[in-house]
């Protein structure tokens, strides 16, 4: 969604930068300034720096840079819209209403798309349970995935006929018109030949219903191997993949203490069916910050229990830190010999499950366990394998506070004296950072050769050009007043003067807030640039800031070279063009003298 810019403005102004940024770096007060080593490349000597009252970071070693908006989307890997949400969270602002119009989207009010969403649900279960049409279905269901009659009906599971119209008649019968049911994500219209066609085909369905019993949209599966794998609904006025956890409905009412999160459908199927009607999933979509606040809303603990693989184990992590910001505890699981949920209750049963359950770990219990099991202790050279990977595990953490804490865990599993290890552990700081060093000069040397500039791409061919328009717009960033001045046309400068499409598109965007109401603020610039564009256009403020000319003659000195520059260039225009003319006239002479000649 897209935020007011007052919001947007009211986050960062409730954001403590140096809170933010210091559960991250260790920082250190220098003047006005906090420096620390950048989260964002390697580094010996600190180069990342935090300005509170601005505030604003800015990496001197590898220019990422911006507001705290910024540094979420980059240290959590989350889009602009996210990062705001998350902080929001963090500050504890309700975000603003959605405005009446998003209900009401394509025209079709949101209780419409319920009503269709009911009916189309009892089409699915009704053609799952017909002999004639849904024995695919039910044999997959029943032996496949092992569900009983009870678990089908109480998750009200359907399905979808190899047909094109089927649910699209049903409905069209019922009195629902083809563009409602285009609205609902039901059916879709064929831009070839023009006619509207079920969406839903040849796939059992899940209902996915809200915490107040509306069926909001539908999961479908494939019965075999085929792609994808799972089809949901888009968002419709009615859901919202970001908001919606499946089978919250259930665990809503079952548990206040804690809930399981899964990846899949069908891992919270499997568990309910074994008695752990608290397990939900997102929605074919990573845990968002939406989906954080759900759960702050309901449950204090939430267990996640991802997939084993990589792609799960990465997964969980940024669930554990996303849960972690709206104050959840939140514990992982490891599952030994199954590759998920789902996978280890067919095998082990639901006693086995319960007990892993109740020994679900804290974030660094969890990868200190999985260290310690790969070890036998009892044999000496294990125990130092173990305990140089549990150091560089320790080493990870960037507070010092929590290092300390995990010493003295390591220090009682392993036998073995805290100060020993903490010296162990500095010395696989000292490794990490060399080797993050190396591998990030690697890079650099690759982008050097390679890329160039990906930022500002036409920046090679105009140095001069770049460097003049990156002196008006430092200046425009830092000084309100010579916004004013080119806002007033005191002093002559538009888009169209600045050679580099990039710099004019950041010309245009801070004029284009300084007029509006809410005014310019860095951080509204993440609306339209990305976190790395965002560190291109900080620099600019910074480089600017250094120095120690800013005054009125400096901007308008590099007002003019601007204008220069592109009067230079317009005319190398009119030359080529005078040129070609000059050609053109000749060739035509030839042809001329030619055609006389025959
Ligand atoms: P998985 O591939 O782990 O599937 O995707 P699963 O739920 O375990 O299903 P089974 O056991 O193979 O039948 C996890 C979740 O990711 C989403 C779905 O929400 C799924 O439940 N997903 C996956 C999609 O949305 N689309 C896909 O093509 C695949
Ligand atoms: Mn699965």
């Amino acid at each position: 969604m897209r935020f007011p810019e007052n919001f947007i403005q009211e986050v960062v102004d409730r954001t403590d930068i140096e809170e933010l940024i210091g559960r991250y770096v260790t920082l250190r007060r220098t003047g006005a300034n906090l420096i620390g080593r950048c989260p964002f490349h390697s580094e010996k000597t600190p180069s990342f720096t935090v300005t509170p009252a601005k505030k604003m970071f800015f990496c001197f070693g590898c220019h990422a840079g911006g507001s705290a908006i910024t540094f979420v989307q980059k240290a959590e890997n989350l889009d602009f819209a996210d990062a705001v949400e998350m902080l929001a969270n963090r500050a504890g602002l309700p975000l603003p209403k959605e405005s009446a119009n998003s209900a009401r989207e394509n025209g079709v009010p949101r209780k419409r798309i319920l009503e269709m969403n009911l009916e189309a649900a009892k089409f699915f279960r009704a053609c799952l349970f017909d002999p004639a049409i849904g024995t695919a279905g039910m044999d997959y269901f029943k032996r496949e995935r092992r569900l009983t009659d009870a678990t089908i009906k109480h998750f009200g599971l359907g399905y979808a006929p190899n047909s094109f119209n089927s649910l699209r008649d049903y409905m069209r019968a019922r009195g629902y018109r083809d563009d409602e049911l285009i609205a609902a994500y039901l059916c879709a219209k064929s831009q070839k030949s023009n006619t509207v066609y079920d969406i839903f085909r040849n796939r059992v369905m899940f209902p996915i219903i809200d915490p107040s019993g509306n069926i909001v949209a539908f999961g479908g599966r494939v019965m075999d191997d085929s792609k994808p794998k799972y089809l949901n609904s888009s968002d419709t006025p009615a859901f919202n993949k970001r908001k919606h956890l499946f089978a919250l409905n259930f665990a809503k009412n079952c548990c206040a203490e804690k809930m399981i999160l899964c990846e899949g459908y069908m891992d919270v199927i499997a568990l309910h069916a074994a008695g752990f009607e608290y397990a939900v999933a997102t929605l074919g979509t990573a845990i968002t910050p939406d989906h954080a606040r759900v759960f702050a809303k309901y449950t204090k603990k939430v267990i996640i229990s991802y997939d084993a693989d990589e792609a799960g184990q990465n997964a969980a992590n940024k669930a554990m830190r996303m849960l972690g910001e709206v104050g959840m505890d939140v514990r992982v699981l490891r599952l030994n010999s199954a590759k998920d949920p789902d996978e280890y209750i067919v095998k082990f049963g639901a006693n086995r499950f319960r007990q892993v359950l109740e020994e679900s770990r804290t974030g660094f219990e969890y990868k200190a366990e999985r260290i310690l099991s790969r070890y036998d202790l009892s044999v000496g050279a294990d125990k130092l394998k173990a305990s140089r990977d549990l150091c560089a595990l320790i080493a990870e953490y960037h507070s010092p506070v929590e290092r300390e804490v995990y010493l003295s865990y390591a220090s009682v599993k392993l036998e073995l004296p805290t100060d020993a290890l903490r010296n162990s552990v500095e010395q696989a700081i000292r490794k990490q950072r060399r080797e993050a060093e190396a591998q990030e000069s690697r890079e650099a040397q690759a982008s050097i050769r390679h890329f160039g500039d990906r930022i500002n791409s036409e920046s090679a061919q105009n140095p001069r050009a770049v460097a003049a328009e990156e002196t008006v717009l430092g200046l425009l960033l830092i000084f309100e007043e010579y916004r004013n001045a080119v806002e007033k046309g005191e002093i002559s400068l538009t888009g169209e003067v600045f050679m580099t499409a990039f710099n004019r598109r950041v010309f245009e965007r801070v004029m284009t807030l300084h007029g509006s109401e809410a005014g310019f603020r860095f951080e509204l610039l993440g609306m339209d640039f990305e976190p790395d564009e965002l560190g291109r256009i900080e620099k600019m403020e910074i480089t600017r800031q250094q120095l120690s000319q800013n005054g009125p003659e400096v901007f308008r000195s590099a007002v003019e070279s601007l204008h220069e520059i592109k009067k230079k260039e317009s005319m190398r225009g009119e030359d080529l063009n005078s040129h070609l003319t000059y050609l053109r006239e000749k060739k035509a002479k030839l042809h001329k003298g030619k055609a006389d000649t025959q």
